[in-house]
């Protein structure tokens, strides 16, 4: 579990050491909700054991999956309901996951049976209309009976869907997975457009489930024919590329660093994080890099020479959302401008992460200026420690940890008990690389 207040203060040796980030959160969430509807028996290895993903796995146990760890709780022989999922006896607690939430909706919404899934305070304010009106289409009944408009708790009358092509309106890859996941579920072909490629997990993991899925030259357009049943394979679930991403920084921006992160996601929809911090002038290498199904590689950053500010292009955004905050952080420290525009999803994520990155920037010291759709920082003066909010928000916890790692004096991130929903160890890596 991870402390609710941590401080840091300058990491005055750099960031030194090798270490294994746990398992890939997106990839984690889909591997549970399809191996719990395959047919079959699969070894999960390597599988995020935090709340968020823990949440969907607690649901597909609901559902009829069963799980038995064999030598530790991240690997696990799932044994699929072979598609004849039983009724929830429960409500479905998502916890603080969009992702478990909206992904489980396109499943939900095509079964037999009535469900509903509820959220903590966050995701009870996070938009599910963008699942609702897709899934609507398809003829789900799913209603949102949240306080807050068009938000969870998410009553769901399931039922026969028929099969849509849809136009996403903006780039999703929850939305998309939402409507594949019913398509799979659906007789006839449904298909997405999306329109820039966003993180294309679902589609790696149909091909490695048997379920016939195609996607054009492009990466657009995605079909997916339907009714299929996913046929149990083992896998294993590459360490996270966005919690790689805090030490990636770390390393690149505090001096005397050398750190090799090992057996990491380096799927090319997800990876623009690396892209745009050697763009920036860091030193990142790659070695032992896999290319099948998931790619995944070890990695090693040692501190930047010389780091300036850069351009994010538009069609990189969707690439490295998760990864906004922390490449901010970046940013504070390289000479110049960077320049994060077309980030609106920002302010719908587990906090404004527009509002919580500028506001805690400003508190220690960096000149930025903010944008209904991101912002630009100007970066190079040295930041200075502050006590500050991470709203509850995990990535903004970790964000803000990073810089301090660079700044003068302490800091102090309030309201971090949720890093453990995507970084359960955290803090025991944060202590091996600063020892
Ligand atoms: C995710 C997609 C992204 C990302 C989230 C995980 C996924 O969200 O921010 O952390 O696993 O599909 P959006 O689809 O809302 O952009």
């Amino acid at each position: 579990m991870s402390s609710d207040t941590i401080s840091v203060s300058r990491a005055v040796n750099g960031l030194r050491g090798t270490i294994t980030v746990p398992g890939d959160k997106s990839i984690s969430h889909r591997v549970a909700i399809l191996g719990a509807l395959a047919r079959g028996s699969m070894q999960v290895s390597n599988y995020l054991c935090s709340e968020d993903c823990l949440n969907t796995l607690r649901a597909m146990q609901q559902l009829g999956a069963a799980v038995t760890p064999t030598d530790s709780p991240q690997n696990f022989i799932l044994m699929g309901t072979s598609m004849q999922p039983v009724a929830p006896a429960r409500d479905i607690d998502c916890g603080n996951s969009g992702t478990g939430m909206r992904l489980m909706a396109g499943v939900l919404a095509a079964l037999p049976f009535a469900s509903r899934m509820y959220g903590d305070p966050s995701l009870s304010k996070r938009p599910m209309k963008r699942i609702i009106d897709p899934l609507g289409q398809m003829g789900a009944r799913l209603t949102a009976c949240g306080e807050k408009p068009g938000c969870a708790p998410l009553a769901i009358e399931g039922g026969k869907l028929t099969p849509i092509r849809y136009e996403l309106p903006m780039a999703s890859a929850q939305v998309k997975s939402a409507v594949l996941l019913a398509g799979m579920l659906t007789e006839g072909t449904t298909a997405v457009h999306q329109p820039a490629i966003t993180r294309d997990h679902t589609e790696r993991l149909f091909a490695h489930f048997g379920i016939p899925c195609r996607v054009s030259a492009d990466g657009l357009d995605i079909e997916v024919d339907g009714p299929a049943v996913p046929v149990a394979k083992d896998i294993v679930v590459p360490g996270d590329i966005s919690s790689a991403a805090f030490w990636l920084v770390a390393a690149t921006v505090v001096p005397g660093s050398e750190v090799c992160l090992r057996h990491v996601g380096l799927n090319p929809t997800r990876d623009a994080v690396i892209t745009v911090l050697r763009r920036m002038g860091a030193d990142i290498s790659l070695s032992n890099v896999q290319r099948e199904g998931e790619p995944y590689g070890d990695i090693t950053v040692r501190t930047a020479a010389h780091l300036r500010g850069t351009v994010v292009e538009k069609h990189e955004i969707p690439n490295l959302i998760d990864e906004i905050p922390v490449l901010a952080v970046a940013a504070a420290f390289a000479e110049g401008d960077t320049v994060i525009r077309n980030a609106a999803e920002l302010r719908v994520k587990e906090s404004d992460r527009i509002a919580t990155t500028v506001g805690n920037l400003r508190s220690m010291g960096a000149t930025v200026q903010e944008f209904e759709d991101g912002m630009v920082i100007t970066g190079g003066a040295p930041l200075h420690g502050a006590v500050m909010d991470s709203y509850h928000d995990h990535r903004i916890a970790m964000g803000f940890l990073m810089a301090g790692l660079n700044a003068d004096g302490e800091t102090t991130l309030l309201n971090c008990a949720n890093i453990n929903t995507s970084y359960p160890g955290f803090e025991e890596h944060l202590r091996t690389l600063t020892r």
